[in-house]
């Protein structure tokens, strides 16, 4: 069988991550998936930095020219942001592959762009480590759930600030150096204001919004508030009033089914509700579904080995699907609920 193509676009925490493990594990992968996959170019910002493991023969700044070559097959997107991701994404549906992204920012903030450009092309746009790191959740919702009405999504989706949350609670550590230990374990996003300031959390709470019920929901219909404003003496009287406070995106339905809202922001949360033993980079989201009732899902939220994780799994299922000649889920704007104005929401400590 002839090897399947992959552009990997980005080379930072998650994406030479990726380039390992379809290294190391080439054979298993080869198995799953029917074809071996061959890594045809990797686009990189710094050419210069050594890339254990990588052929340096590979390596290219010109990410335009690798997804314009015609005969990739998969582009991986794990550079973030909006643009240049955008544009690369959309001339990669043009000629010819699929896209396995991490790209929350871009999902949330012109998903439609993207889908609309999938479906034109008939290609895949997989996203499963845009949400929650190593967590299965993009799938279940879009899948596993598409029979059920799902009424809500709650829970923690981003692991820097929970880092930094479960430092400043258990171990004293003051916000900054919280916060400076999540970037260097590579948890932040490039820019730490993305997670601290909650638009990473938003980013993720849109994304889920709009896969769940079955809508449009942008970045900017989120109402936001990050953890910039918790101090370690919020924490204090938190813990003496037996809770925690964990940074919550919460997603629901109207009670009449005919408008959604979305909001991030932190909480107080119980020590006895299991969202307060999520510690680390951790998250766990719940999701309410009609037929399903609650489902948990948890686990390593954020960091370079989880989040390829997600990845490779989106790899090899859009490599089947190309080998089937088929296309997995696109947009599931269906009903097109309104989504409602959130006002203002004010968290006191
Ligand atoms: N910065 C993100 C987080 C990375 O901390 O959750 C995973 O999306």
């Amino acid at each position: 069988t002839r090897p399947l193509k992959v552009a990997l676009l980005g080379c930072g925490v998650v994406g030479s991550e990726v380039a390992r493990i379809m290294t190391t594990h080439a054979d298993d992968l080869a198995a799953r998936i029917g074809a071996p996959l061959e890594l045809a170019g990797v686009a990189v910002r710094r050419p210069s930095k050594v890339r254990e493991g990588i052929d340096p023969a590979l390596i290219t700044t010109d990410a335009t020219a690798l997804v314009k070559r015609g005969d990739i097959d998969v582009v991986v997107e794990v550079i973030g942001g909006i643009e240049p991701a955008r544009t690369l994404i959309t001339t990669a549906f043009e000629h010819g592959a699929s896209v396995v992204s991490a790209n929350k920012a871009l999902l949330a903030k012109d998903g439609t762009t993207l889908y609309d450009a999938a479906a034109r092309h008939g290609r895949d746009l997989y996203f499963e480590a845009a949400v929650a790191g190593a967590i299965p959740l993009i799938r279940p919702l879009r899948e596993s759930l598409a029979g059920d009405t799902v009424n809500r999504v709650l829970g923690i989706v981003n692991g820097t600030t929970n880092f930094i949350l479960d430092r400043m609670d258990t171990a004293g550590s003051g916000y900054s150096e919280a916060l400076d230990e999540a970037t260097a374990l590579g948890y932040a996003e490039a820019d730490p204001t993305a997670d601290v300031e909650g638009f990473d959390a938003a980013a993720k709470a849109a994304i889920l919004a709009g896969i769940a019920f079955h809508t449009r929901v942008r970045l900017d219909d989120v109402h936001r508030e990050g953890i910039t404003e918790v101090t370690s003496a919020d924490l204090a009287s938190a813990q003496r009033m037996g809770c925690t406070v964990k940074l919550l995106a919460i997603c629901e339905r109207a009670a009449d089914g005919k408008s959604v809202t979305a909001r991030v922001h932190p909480a107080m949360i119980p020590l006895s509700h299991p969202l307060a033993s999520v510690r680390e980079a951790y998250n766990a989201v719940f999701v309410e579904a009609e037929a399903a009732g609650q489902l948990m899902f948890y686990g390593p939220g954020a960091g370079g080995a989880p989040t390829a994780s997600a990845v490779l799994g989106d790899l090899v299922a859009v490599c089947r699907n190309k080998l089937n000649g088929a296309t997995g889920p696109g947009e599931s704007a269906y009903t097109r609920l309104p989504v409602s104005s959130m006002g203002e929401v004010v968290t006191r400590y």
